[in-house]
């Protein structure tokens, strides 16, 4: 898969980790997170990576920063990205197979290292079951229209 993935200062470390583990299995990463410590942004690697997953320049997205939040909520503020926090393989997993997210976010200070390489793999294995579950997904997407 092609996957971007985006950091801030926090997240150097973890995303470094991340990137050479999914680059071992073989994906192909894009790298549009910081790799300085020095303090920065994170909606400016939210918006990066969310664009490139928007226009269709990669299969999904990663993004971490101290808790994940801030850089989901950054994300979902572009059209037709569907961004979720998680800090458990579970959530990630249905993630994808019920809400069709296509990019998935932790927190570099929340949890290890172990955890997220649990959390990207049960979320890049994962596959939308679409069926009862579209409608839900259409609705969201008015709700971004301003049709509902
Ligand atoms: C940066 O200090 C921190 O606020 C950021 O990494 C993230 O946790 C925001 O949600």
């Amino acid at each position: 898969m092609k996957i971007v993935i985006g950091n801030d200062h926090i997240a150097v470390d973890m995303k470094n980790h991340i990137k050479k583990y999914l680059e071992d299995k073989g994906h192909e990463i894009i790298n549009v997170g910081t790799d300085s410590y020095e303090r920065t942004d994170y909606p400016i690697y939210g918006k990066k990576a969310a664009d490139m997953v928007a226009k269709g320049e990669c299969d999904c997205g990663i993004l971490i920063c101290g808790t994940g939040v801030g850089i989901s909520l950054a994300a979902n503020k572009v059209k037709s990205i569907r961004a979720v926090v998680c800090s458990e393989p579970y959530s990630a997993k249905l993630a994808k197979q019920h809400n069709n997210a296509n990019i998935v976010a932790f927190g570099a200070r929340v949890i290890g290292t172990a955890t997220a390489e649990m959390i990207v793999d049960e979320f890049l294995n994962a596959e939308y079951e679409g069926g009862r579950h579209q409608k839900r997904i259409d609705m969201i997407s008015a709700i971004e229209n301003g049709e509902m």
